[in-house]
């Protein structure tokens, strides 16, 4: 039995669902799982886009050699070396050795480093003068480097205007039977997900999404097809996504509201930063959200990140420095290049100055157009009724208020 989904009458989706993976890039906590897509043009000459998971491996071969019918396979079509999508190519170009393998120069290289097999004899360069006809069906390239590896390639199909993505615009999440995303409430099934895989993954280049989002505009486009999650083929869902991705991009914060994190051992900074949050919601901030960095792992925290104007950061000093999993947060910001935000610092400590505090400051100092509001606060061990938090809440309320008129 086969799994037949159609994108077209003659572009198939050949991918999969991994349930199982608990972290992404061994890194990312993922709960609701990842498909790994691949797509199958059929026509006089076939061509298969991006492999898969070696996870999904046998169940991708099998409906690839279902779909040809015991003709040959022409093109093998890499858009994205990583091995989310290419563990399998090797085992996919040697079982069908008459396929050449359409890829960037500079993918050419990194098959020869992963695999050590020589496979030059079946390279076709992918640069963006290059053509590639399977009859009815024309393949033209398009270079998007560093969204989010260097060798990354969309292909767009000019008869049926599909746009192949590689990871862009792709979701965590398994495909529930429906490969589109119109066939889903998206926004409740994906969004979060969108949003945790493009922070964490995507992010830090914004400036080389940006650039790929303008070559997109020049094409006529009906179908995205990304590697990961559902296919976009309404021209709402289009929109949503590409604005989505413009809008994240260019780190314009989604919502003028306020995330605070929050790293505490005894409860104190943590009942601080409550306090905060219902001082703010009494000044009116809508949509406020409280993280606390300790119990949650810093992947799932950092979305929220990409998602408001306002972060509030409440540390607590640890051995003369900061708490270690605030201190690898902020080290997360500044690697994925978090810009254009409003930051307060609230710290703690017991028999020290302000440690916690300064060096958080010194950390958000260092990202490019964030600006810190307010002086940090400075607890000693536990909350006094010094107003501080009033002070600051009061500055946090009306410049959010500011953003929104
Ligand atoms: C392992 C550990 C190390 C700490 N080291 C320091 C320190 O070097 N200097 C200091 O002033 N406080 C230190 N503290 C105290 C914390 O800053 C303290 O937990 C805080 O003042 C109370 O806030 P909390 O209830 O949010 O944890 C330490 C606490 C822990 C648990
Ligand atoms: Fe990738
Ligand atoms: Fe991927």
């Amino acid at each position: 039995m086969h799994n037949e989904q159609k994108v077209t009458d003659h572009i198939y989706w050949i991918g999969g669902n991994d349930f199982i993976l608990p972290r992404f890039e061994g890194l990312i906590h993922i709960s609701r799982g990842v498909s790994y897509n691949s797509y199958f043009i059929d026509d006089e000459k076939t061509a298969v886009l991006d492999a898969v998971d070696n996870s999904i491996r046998d169940v991708f071969m099998d409906d690839l050699k279902f779909l040809l019918k015991g003709r040959k396979l022409d093109y093998i079509i890499v858009n994205h070396m990583e091995p989310d999508h290419s563990g399998s190519l090797l085992a996919l170009a040697e079982a069908w050795p008459e396929a050449k393998i359409v890829t960037s120069a500079q993918a050419q290289k990194m098959v020869s480093n992963y695999f050590h097999v020589d496979l030059k004899d079946r390279f076709i360069t992918s640069d963006e003068k290059l053509v590639i006809d399977l009859g009815m069906h024309k393949l033209h390239f398009v270079k998007a480097p560093m969204v989010h590896w260097p060798e990354v390639t969309f292909t767009y199909e000019e008869t049926e205007k599909v746009l192949f993505s590689a990871d862009a615009f792709g979701t965590f999440g398994v495909l529930n039977g429906s490969i589109f995303a119109d066939d889903v409430d998206y926004k409740e099934e994906y969004l979060p997900d969108l949003r945790k895989y493009y922070a964490n993954i995507v992010s830090r280049y914004g400036a080389q999404v940006l650039m790929a989002l303008k070559k997109a505009a020049k094409l006529d486009i009906r179908y995205i097809c990304s590697l990961h999650g559902p296919v976009h083929r309404t021209e709402e869902d289009r929109n949503m996504i590409i604005s989505t991705y413009a809008k994240w991009a260019a780190w314009t914060p989604e919502e003028n509201s306020v995330a605070i994190f929050f790293a505490s051992a005894y409860g104190n900074t943590s009942l601080a930063a409550q306090i905060l949050a219902g001082k703010l919601a009494a000044r009116g901030v809508k949509h406020l959200k409280l993280v606390d960095l300790c119990s949650e792992s810093i992947t799932e925290a950092f979305p929220e990140v990409l998602r408001k104007s306002h972060i509030v950061l409440a540390g607590i000093t640890m051995n003369m420095t900061l708490n270690p999993v605030m201190n690898a947060f902020l080290d997360l910001f500044e690697e994925m290049g978090v810009s254009n935000r409003t930051i307060s610092i609230i710290g703690n400590s017991s028999w020290a100055p302000n440690v916690s505090g300064k060096i958080m400051k010194e950390k958000v100092e260092k990202l490019k157009k964030c600006r810190i509001l307010g002086e940090p606060v400075h607890i000693v061990s536990a909350l006094s009724d010094d107003g501080k938090l009033d002070e600051l809440a009061d500055l946090i309320s009306s410049d959010v208020k500011a953003g929104q008129a």
